[in-house]
């Protein structure tokens, strides 16, 4: 059967472990698979800006032995003349797997539903699951190990990113906090289904609106854009809406002492986060975006394994 990754928890708590391990095993010897030797192709398809995931999807293609398409939406039929499981159908004729970033969540499900190729949403409105293999990896780097480690999150409890910490942080046993206004908090249906993974593996979800009580004791402290792609029209109520969550120096002094600081970027330094803490000794954020190619190659030599 053919498996994808359209949100974080499409993966049980140990195939997230296997896949994390395996990209430990590609950093350390950064050429020892060659999944995609021939090379195959993987078509990597942007509706939407990207520097980090364009590139870390291109470089690790390559490394697999494998030859990257990259695809923009604007100069291809997806997109308004043709529908995602159309062009699914087109695109398995040729490609090893497909990797998409776009709006709706809807139209991943319905690309995987139309082929027999391995579809990785590569962020989408709802989830961003590649920067979570990428940010659980990191974390494992600096701390350790996942299980039972405090995660905040602080801003938009709705963006992807923060969906997405709620289903691979519980997936990997660690409590996650979302700090954000009651407005702003995460989708119902996804707080359910991270309490429902929860109960295998003992991590938690706390929805919390008062920033301090989030930051208290934190080993991980988290924010992103409080402007999503897609959300540019609601930019200045969101600044008000959002202006208290940011992260600060004082926010890092409430955490636990050796508390890492991650952030997918790009930031809006000033805003989610001050510049003294993303260029301060307790972030981790040059080697989170590294660590993008190591978890996706991981990514894809498991999937085109399993599928
Ligand atoms: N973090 C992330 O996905 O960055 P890009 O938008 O640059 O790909
Ligand atoms: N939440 C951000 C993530 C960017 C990588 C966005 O969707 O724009």
């Amino acid at each position: 059967m053919t498996r994808h990754l359209l949100r974080d928890d499409d993966l049980t708590p140990a195939e997230q472990t296997e896949i994390l391990d395996l990209a430990l095993e590609l950093k350390k010897d950064r050429w020892a698979s060659k999944a995609l030797e021939g090379p195959q192709t993987v078509a990597v398809i942007f509706d939407k800006s990207s520097t980090r995931t364009r590139v870390s999807f291109a470089v690790g293609i390559a490394d697999l032995g494998g030859s990257p398409l990259i695809i923009s939406t604007a100069n291809s039929q997806l997109g308004g003349k043709e529908t995602p499981s159309d062009t699914a159908r087109v695109l398995e004729r040729q490609v090893a797997a497909i990797v998409w970033r776009t709006y709706a969540q809807s139209g991943l499900e319905e690309m995987a539903r139309g082929t027999r190729v391995p579809v990785v949403n590569a962020l989408s409105d709802d989830f961003h699951p590649c920067q979570l293999l990428a940010d659980l990896l990191t974390i494992r780097e600096h701390k350790g190990a996942l299980t039972g480690l405090t995660l905040t999150f602080f801003g938009d409890g709705r963006s992807n990113m923060a969906h997405s910490y709620v289903l691979a942080g519980v997936t990997a046993g660690m409590h996650v906090r979302i700090a954000s206004p009651a407005a702003y908090a995460p989708r119902a249906d996804v707080v359910a289904a991270a309490r429902a993974r929860a109960e295998q593996t003992a991590g938690s979800i706390t929805l919390l609106t008062d920033p301090r009580e989030a930051a208290l004791g934190a080993d991980v402290i988290v924010t992103d854009t409080w402007v999503s792609m897609g959300k540019e029209e609601e930019k200045i109520s969101r600044l008000r809406d959002l202006g208290g969550y940011k992260v600060t120096k004082e926010t890092m002094q409430l955490a636990d002492a050796d508390a890492i600081f991650i952030h997918c970027l790009p930031a809006d330094r000033g805003y989610e986060v001050d510049s003294e803490v993303i260029d301060g000794p307790q972030s981790v954020v040059w080697d989170e975006a590294e660590n993008r190619l190591h978890a996706q190659k991981a990514l894809l030599v498991w999937l085109l394994g399993k599928s």
